[in-house]
């Protein structure tokens, strides 16, 4: 019984004292900034939503807050004026919804671009006090396209196998695979366009004998910091060795059955 009760008092003596250190200051008790945000293909993109939660001091003044992006402030909220943002971002943040419904900490980015990600920071501030909080925001760009292909050489003593994905944000990073064997001899092109996307092609020959028919080929990528990820599967699969076997005449040359696997 004791026991219970010393704890109930030790509940209410601390709510005592948040609430008092509460009235003397200014906090950010909650800073909502989404881990990553993806841009989907064929879609108006969502407005990305942040939001800085503030508590503040009945007797505050001089009240201010502010959000900065890598260091740069883009948004700035005083009782005076409300809100209105500068910088790079100016004329993609929308100040009008939010602000007026007394939350100075919400600010709602338009059609955001793959660059927008970094460091945002809420500051805020009065006479007497200030608080600051950061998190990081990953703008994810999925790809325009994602391709295996498997093809018998010219001389049909190797397979050559080319993966490539297209204009993705961040840079992807490709792995091939027959059987459970990951394919490191390959040959990797990266580029990224003016718009700052990223492109990947990889390349590799595997000799055919190593190859048996029908064996699956395997592409994935990872956006790298990120748990974006898709795979590809391609059976390869020649039709001759079968053929051959059963002594028919027939001449087929080769052929791939493709399959696509999105995750
Ligand atoms: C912003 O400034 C802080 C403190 O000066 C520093 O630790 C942080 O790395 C900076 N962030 C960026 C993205 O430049
Ligand atoms: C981000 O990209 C857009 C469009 O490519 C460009 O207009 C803007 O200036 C870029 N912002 C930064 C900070 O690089
Ligand atoms: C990736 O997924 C794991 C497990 O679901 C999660 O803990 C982590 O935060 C995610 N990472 C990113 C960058 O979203």
């Amino acid at each position: 019984m004791a026991g219970w009760r010393g704890r109930g008092l030790c509940a209410t003596l601390l709510a005592v004292l948040t609430l008092l250190s509460v009235t003397h200051s200014v906090r950010i008790t909650n800073l909502r900034v989404p881990r990553t945000y993806t841009l989907l293909r064929d879609h108006e993109p969502d407005p990305l939503v942040l939001d800085c939660e503030v508590e503040i001091g009945p007797r505050e003044q001089g009240f201010v807050l502010k959000w900065l992006f890598n260091n740069h402030s883009i948004y700035q909220w005083i009782p005076s004026v409300k809100g209105f943002a500068m910088g790079f971002m100016k004329s993609k943040i929308d100040t009008k919804i939010f602000t007026m419904e007394g939350s100075p900490g919400v600010i709602s980015i338009k059609n955001p671009d793959w660059n927008m990600t970094g460091e945002y920071t809420c500051a805020v501030q009065t006479f007497e006090s200030t608080d600051k909080r950061s998190a990081r925001l990953q703008i994810i760009v999925p790809e325009s396209d994602f391709m295996l292909e498997a093809r018998m050489s010219g001389s049909r003593l190797d397979v050559d196998v080319m993966c490539a994905v297209q204009h993705v944000f961040p840079q992807p990073m490709l792995s091939v695979m027959f059987d459970t064997h990951i394919l490191d001899s390959v040959l990797t092109q990266l580029d990224q366009d003016p718009s700052g996307l990223y492109s990947m092609t990889v390349r590799t020959r595997i000799p055919r004998d190593q190859l048996e028919s029908p064996t699956p080929i395997t592409c994935a990528f990872i956006l790298i910091g990120t748990n974006y990820t898709k795979r590809r599967e391609t059976i390869f699969y020649d039709k001759a060795s079968t053929i051959q076997r059963k002594w028919t005449t027939v001449a087929v040359v080769m052929s791939i059955a493709s399959l696509a696997l999105s995750s």
